[in-house]
């Protein structure tokens, strides 16, 4: 999981690249480095941490010439340093890698043997000898990499340049993203979109098992044996002002306020009111295909995952479907009954989690049928769905999910309606009223957020406690999850999301006076129940931080703090109960002084198992 940037035409490499690589971040930061050629001399600066300590070495020793390639780092096989930062190099071959080479160890033990000395624990040094010792051989760069990249193992994106043919850039692809973008004499390649947006915006989505070779003024692609492809360029419609901050003063605060803005677009077009039907423009299936399933499978990872445990209750309640939900990375150790009559819905905000990725493949592998609710376009679990539903969130930098949790939300409730109407569960009419609701969403939105103020409030009270404990009960509990994920990945503060009516079997021992509960207690049929559960904290001397419905409220009075959401259907109001789940970890982990948007240990895009 690490960013890569690659530059070859008329311009100074460096500020391209750099810019590229802070567009990238969000992928990694344990390491930056770049490597530009002047002529054929290799200039390579790196530096551990953020690309902001790569960026003082280059104001000290510029790294110069008009192709080069740049990376930054998510650390996998060894630790976060210099020595092991890209670019690695071996004699006259300089590589930049994202992925995981499982063939490593053997590879290095080989080229070991035959004389070649390795200067970093990484796996991505390998490639670098290994196409320096075919390079040896046969004195042909492209085919170099040809013949390496067909003894590797693993996942890669990568992008290599020769010092003894400086007028190539090399480029190729199996498992990890890449894009190319073309632009006049010049062409980049990156990791993802943004990286390139501000210079161009016609892309080349490469596929598995192709190699990209760029010259200033051409480039061709070929698959691994050399056979020459031809491939589509896409314009990309993304301003590069969507991907900036917007005056916030984090990501992920600029993209909690975007959910309006990104829930209606996410609805946008989908609803045909007069017929009563929803419309799913790229599902993939026929209403007699969804009509036949016998089985729903929801896979997906950490917050995605979430989204589909609410998915659960809109799919079993509107389409009387029976729905199983895995995390990915347990879906395929399980040996799940996939059938040609199952559905596999694959959840993702990037598109790239490699669990969910191998999730879809263990499930299409079956015979199963596979779609996926995705926000990148075109990313790789998209292209390998047979069906996809866009989230229309809009780019997601803060690590920490927000928009694309509440847009997933919206895409599921969208697809258990569709799903609802085929199977003839729901009528135009019924429809029709959940069409009412969706459409009000994104105002009531609005105006959850006009709470901002009183959130940051109560997180200024509560922000030293050591622990927080959130509940929920039906499809509050994986908002209480959520919740505490949040807190959790970017305050450092220990938090356990638990089912309101399960506290009584073991989490009630940890309430004291120290300990915040935040109960999420919405109107909706289990009230009462939950109203109970809460007593309950009370009674220990538990502080209790209410997240209600509505106007009025009897539990005024009761509790440490009431935060009132809108008023909503029951199946819609987990959408209003998660920002102020978001708002309280974000301010809490304001106040605490922690990196927000790039919090420690993790990446916004986890391209490993
Ligand atoms: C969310 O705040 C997390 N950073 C993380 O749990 C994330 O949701 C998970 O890694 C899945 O990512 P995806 O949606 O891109 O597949």
């Amino acid at each position: 999981m690490c960013g890569i940037v690659g530059y070859i035409g008329q311009q100074d490499a460096s500020p391209i690249i750099i810019d590229g690589l802070r567009r990238l971040e969000y992928r990694g930061y344990d390491s930056a480095g770049i490597c530009t050629l002047n002529g054929g001399e290799a200039q390579i600066r790196r530096a551990e941490g953020k690309l902001i300590n790569l960026e003082k070495i280059l104001r000290e020793q510029p790294a110069e010439g008009c192709r080069g390639i740049g990376h930054t780092r998510w650390a996998t096989h060894g630790r976060p340093s210099e020595i092991n930062a890209h670019p690695h190099k071996a004699s006259n071959i300089v590589v930049v890698h994202n992925g995981i080479i499982e063939n490593y160890l053997k590879l290095k033990e080989r080229l070991q043997k035959l004389g070649h000395n390795f200067s970093s624990e990484t796996d991505t040094e390998i490639i670098a000898h290994l196409v320096e010792e075919h390079y040896r051989q046969c004195g042909d760069f492209e085919k170099a990499v040809r013949l390496a990249l067909a003894e590797v193992k693993g996942a890669y994106a990568v992008a290599i340049l020769c010092h003894d043919e400086p007028d190539k850039l090399i480029a190729a692809k199996l498992g990890s993203p890449l894009v190319v973008g073309q632009g006049q004499g010049e062409y980049f390649v990156a990791s993802d979109i943004p990286a390139m947006l501000s210079h161009t915006r016609e892309m080349i989505f490469l596929e598995d098992g192709e190699i990209a070779v760029f010259t200033p003024d051409k480039m061709w692609i070929t698959d691994l044996v050399g056979q020459p492809l031809v491939k589509q360029s896409k314009t990309i419609t993304w301003s590069p002002m969507l991907a900036e901050k917007g005056g916030y003063k984090h990501f992920m605060l600029k993209e909690i306020y975007e959910q309006p803005r990104a829930l209606a677009d996410t609805i946008a077009g989908r609803l045909q009111g007069e017929e009563g039907d929803i419309y799913l423009e790229a599902l993939g299936l026929s209403d007699a295909q969804l009509a036949d399933l016998d089985k729903i499978f929801i896979i997906a990872c950490g917050t995605s995952w979430h989204a589909g445990l609410v998915g659960k209750f809109y799919i079993e309640k509107l389409a009387r479907i029976p729905v199983e939900i895995d995390i990915a990375s347990e879906f395929r150790y399980r040996d799940p009954i996939v059938t040609e009559k199952s559905l596999t819905v694959l959840i993702s905000q990037s598109g790239e989690t490699a669990d969910t990725l191998a999730g879809l493949r263990e499930a299409k592998g079956k015979g199963g049928k596979v779609v996926c609710i995705c926000n990148v376009v075109d990313s790789s679990i998209a292209r390998e769905s047979d069906g996809v539903i866009y989230t229309h969130a809009g780019p997601e930098i803060g690590v920490a999910s927000t928009k694309a949790f509440t847009t997933q939300l919206v895409a599921l409730y969208l697809l258990a309606l569709k799903l609802g109407r085929s199977r003839g569960n729901l009528t135009a009419d019924d429809c029709r009223e959940q069409v009412e609701s969706l459409l009000a969403l994104p105002r009531k939105v609005e105006e959850t957020l006009e709470l901002d103020a009183q959130i940051e409030q109560i997180a200024r009270e509560y922000m030293n406690a050591r622990d927080f404990l959130y509940l929920g009960r039906g499809n509050q509990y994986p908002i209480a999850l959520e919740g505490a994920l949040k807190l959790k990945e970017i305050s450092y503060i220990h938090a356990e999301g638990y089912p309101a009516g399960e506290m009584k079997h073991g989490p009630i021992a940890l309430i004291d006076e120290s300990l915040p509960v935040v109960v999420l207690v919405p109107r909706n049929a289990t009230y009462d129940k939950v109203v109970s559960n809460m007593e309950e904290v009370c009674a220990r001397g538990g502080i209790v931080i209410a997240v209600a419905s509505g106007e009025e409220s009897e539990l005024q009075g009761k509790v440490a703090a009431l935060i009132k959401v809108p008023e909503t259907t029951e199946d819609l109001m987990p959408i209003l109960t998660s920002i102020p789940m978001q708002l309280l970890a974000y301010h809490i982990a304001v106040l605490k002084g922690t990196d927000v948007d790039q919090p420690r240990n993790l990446a916004k895009s986890v391209t490993v198992e």
